[in-house]
C-alpha cells in the first residue's frame, strides 16, 4: 500500500510505500538534490513514522549528500577509519564504508565481512540521531543491510522484564567497531567492566515521538551498570534474545544510487558479508543527536 502525503504548499504528493515489514518505507519520485521546505517536512514525518527510508535512483555527489543531510541538523565528524586516516580531504563529515584498497591503502572501513547488529556511535555521550548511506558501488550479491525496529523489540518484552530494566543503564563499548576492528587509539580488551564506553538508559524515550525503544547499541563488551558481571551477561543475553530480525526487521539489497536514511535512536542495523573480490563503496553522513538523560 502506498501512502501519499499531500504537500499543502505545492499540491504535490510524497509517496511512501511501506515495506510491509516491521519498519521502513520506500519514497518515490524524489530528487534529494532538490527538496524544498514543505517536501522536507513530509520526508521528516515519514522518517519518524517508518524509522528507515529508502530512496532509489539518486545521483548524489558528496556535496549533495552533505547538503541534504544538513536539512536534519548539524553533522557529526566521521570517526577516524581503522587505518588511522580521515576519509575525504576537506569533508570531515564523510565516512566511507568500503572494502576497496587503492595504492595499498583501504579507502574506507568495515572491509567485506559481516557487521554485527549495532547502533552507530552509541559509545559516545551524544550519539547521532540519524545516519544516511549513499550507494556508489555495490556487489551483485551479498552485502545486504538489515534494520530492526527497537520500539517493537521493547514492546515485545514481558512486563516484568520491562520493569526490571526501567532504571538500568548499559555501557555501550567503544573498543571495537561493528566489523570487529579495534578503534583508533584504544587498547584491546574483552572485559566489559573496564572497557571504554558510555552508559545509556536501556529503555530510551525517543525525544521526538515519545515512544520507548530498547537501546542496546551492540553486544560485545556491553555491561549493565552496577550488576555483577554474570548477572549483567545473563540479563543482556535475555534482552538480546528478543533482537529477532525475522520478526522485527527488514533487509535491504542495495542497488547503485540507493540512499537509505535511518533513525539511529530506535533502530539497529547489521550487514552481511560479501565476496572480497567485489567492490562495495557507500558514503555515510551522520546527524548530531541530542543530549541524553543521565
Ligand atoms: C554501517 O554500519 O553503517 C554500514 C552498513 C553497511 O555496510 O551496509
Amino acid at each position: 500500500m502506498t501512502v501519499a502525503t499531500t504537500n499543502v504548499a505545492t499540491g504535490d504528493r510524497l509517496r511512501a510505500t511501506p515495506t510491509g515489514r516491521a519498519l521502513a518505507a520506500e519514497i518515490e519520485q524524489v530528487d534529494l538534490r532538490d527538496v524544498d521546505d514543505a517536501r522536507f517536512r513530509d520526508l521528516h514525518a515519514a522518517w519518524l513514522e517508518h524509522l528507515v527510508l529508502l530512496v532509489r535512483g539518486q545521483a548524489l555527489s558528496d556535496t549533495d549528500l552533505i547538503a541534504f543531510s544538513r536539512r536534519f541538523g548539524d553533522l557529526d565528524e566521521a570517526p577516524i577509519q581503522e587505518s588511522g586516516q580521515r576519509f575525504v580531504d576537506g569533508m570531515p563529515e564523510l565516512y566511507i564504508v568500503s572494502n576497496v584498497v587503492e595504492n595499498g591503502e583501504p579507502i574506507g572501513s568495515l572491509g567485506n565481512g559481516e557487521a554485527v547488529w549495532h547502533t552507530d556511535m552509541s559509545y559516545v555521550a551524544e550519539p547521532p540521531k540519524a545516519s544516511i548511506l549513499s550507494a556508489l558501488e555495490v556487489p551483485e550479491t551479498g552485502g545486504d543491510t538489515s534494520f530492526i525496529n527497537m520500539y517493537a523489540v521493547y514492546a515485545a518484552l514481558p512486563d516484568p522484564l520491562k520493569q526490571r530494566i526501567a532504571q538500568l543503564r548499559v555501557k555501550h563499548d567503544g573498543t571495537y567497531n561493528s566489523g570487529g576492528f579495534l578503534r583508533q587509539g584504544v587498547r584491546p580488551t574483552d572485559d566489559p567492566r573496564t572497557s571504554p564506553g558510555t552508559l545509556h538508559p536501556l529503555a530510551y524515550t525517543h525525544p521526538e515521538t515519545g515512544r520507548i525503544a530498547l537501546y542496546l547499541g551492540r553486544r560485545r563488551n556491553a555491561y549493565i551498570d552496577g550488576l555483577p558481571l554474570d548477572e549483567s551477561e545473563a540479563l543482556l543475553d535475555e534482552l538480546w534474545s528478543y533482537v529477532d530480525g525475522d520478526r522485527f526487521g527488514w533487509t535491504h539489497a542495495w542497488r547503485r544510487g540507493d540512499v537509505v536514511l535511518w533513525d539511529n535512536r530506535c533502530t539497529m542495523h547489521r550487514r552481511d558479508a560479501f565476496d572480497p573480490g567485489a567492490r562495495r563503496i557507500l558514503h555515510r553522513t551522520q546527524i548530531k543527536g541530542e543530549s541524553r538523560p543521565a
